[in-house]
C-alpha cells in the first residue's frame, strides 16, 4: 500500500500486483509440510507469471472458469476429463517422464489412458483374449526381462486394446463380457505369447470440452494404434507402457505425445498358414515381437 500511495500511474499498479504475488506466496508459508509449501510456491508464481504474461482479460479468466467447471461436471467414475485435459496439455507424459527415469535398456513408460479395468479375466499363454472383438488375429510374444537379460518369471502381465473399430470393450454398451483384455503370467523362461487382434488408431473422447480445446487449436485428436501393457514382477518396477504399430500413421501426431520410439515394433502381416505358435490359422493374420525390460526396484 505504501508504494501504491506514493506512486502513480502503471508502475504503482506493478508494484501492487507484485505485492500481491509476495501475500499469496507468504500464506503458503506457515504450512508445516514441506512438500506441500514447495508444491504451492511454484504453483502460485507461475500461476501469477501466466496471468501477467498474457495480460489476462477478464473475459478470458471467465472463460477458463467456465472450461473447468464444465470439465467438472462432465467427469464421471466412468469419463475422468481432467485427466484427458492433462494427457492433450502433455502434463501426464511430462509427470511420467518425471517420476520414471528408468536406466538405459529398460522399456520405457507411457500414459495409463482412461480405459483400464480393474478384475481383467485371467487367461493362460497363448490364449486368445479377443473374444469377439473385431479384427485380424494378431499373435503378440515375447519375453519379460530384466536389464542384464535374465528371464523374470512370474511377471503379471495385463494387456488392453482397441478393436478394429478403434473401440475398446468399455466404450460398447450392453457387452456382458470383456474383450481384447486379460492378464497372464510369463513362464520360467520369462516368454509370454497370447492371441489378440491387430490394435487400430482410434480418436480420443472429443465430446466434452477437451474436445473444444483440440478444435480451437485445429488440433489432431488420434492416438496411433497400440496394445496397452501393464507388467508387475517381484523385485521390479512396474511398468506401465504401450506397443506401437510401426507404420502407423498417427505415430507422429498422437494427441496425448504418448509415442516413444522404443515403443514402437513391427506388427508383420501373414496369409493363412501355421503361426510361430503352431496354431494353423485359415485368415491372414498378424504378428508381433517385443520384449519387456523391467527396471529393478530401488
Ligand atoms: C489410451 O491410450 O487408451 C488413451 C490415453 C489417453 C487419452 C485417451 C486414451
Ligand atoms: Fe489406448
Amino acid at each position: 500500500m505504501a508504494e501504491l500511495r506514493e506512486t502513480a500511474g502503471a508502475v504503482a499498479h506493478d508494484l501492487a500486483d507484485d505485492q500481491l504475488t509476495r501475500a499469496v506466496l507468504a500464506s503458503f508459508e506457515q504450512s508445516t509440510d514441506d512438500r506441500f509449501r514447495t508444491v504451492m510456491r511454484s504453483l502460485v508464481k507461475h500461476l501469477h507469471a501466466f496471468v501477467r504474461e498474457v495480460e489476462l482479460t477478464e473475459e478470458e479468466w471467465g472463460l477458463g472458469i467456465d472450461f473447468l467447471t464444465r470439465t467438472g461436471r462432465i467427469t464421471t467414475d466412468q469419463r475422468q476429463e481432467f485427466v484427458l485435459l492433462s494427457d492433450v496439455l502433455g502434463v501426464s507424459m511430462l509427470t511420467i517422464g518425471v517420476n520414471n527415469r528408468r536406466p538405459a535398456g529398460a522399456t520405457e513408460s507411457t500414459v495409463f489412458g482412461p480405459f483400464f479395468v480393474e478384475g481383467s479375466p485371467p487367461f493362460e499363454l497363448g490364449d486368445d483374449i479377443a473374444r469377439g472383438a473385431s479384427g485380424e488375429p494378431c499373435l503378440v510374444q515375447g519375453r519379460v526381462r530384466s536389464l542384464e537379460g535374465e528371464p523374470v518369471a512370474a511377471a503379471r502381465i495385463e494387456v488392453w486394446q482397441a478393436d478394429d473399430e478403434g473401440l475398446y470393450d468399455v466404450q460398447r454398451a450392453g457387452l456382458d463380457h470383456s474383450r481384447a483384455r486379460g492378464h497372464l503370467s510369463s513362464d520360467r523362461d520369462g516368454c509370454y505369447w497370447f492371441w489378440t487382434v491387430r490394435p487400430t488408431a482410434y480418436p480420443i473422447p472429443v465430446d466434452g470440452p477437451v474436445g473444444e480445446l483440440l478444435a480451437a487449436a485445429g488440433r489432431g485428436i488420434m492416438r496411433p494404434a497400440h496394445v496397452h501393457f501393464m507388467v508387475e514382477a517381484d523385485g521390479f518396477q512396474k511398468l506401465i507402457t504401450h506397443v506401437f504399430v510401426a507404420g502407423d500413421p498417427y505415430l507422429g501426431a498422437d494427441a496425448v505425445f504418448g509415442v516413444k520410439g522404443s515403443l514402437v515394433a513391427e506388427f508383420e502381416r501373414h496369409d493363412p498358414g501355421t503361426a510361430p505358435d503352431g496354431k494353423v490359422m485359415e485368415v491372414p493374420f498378424s504378428t508381433a515381437a517385443y520384449d519387456l525390460v523391467l527396471a529393478p526396484r530401488p
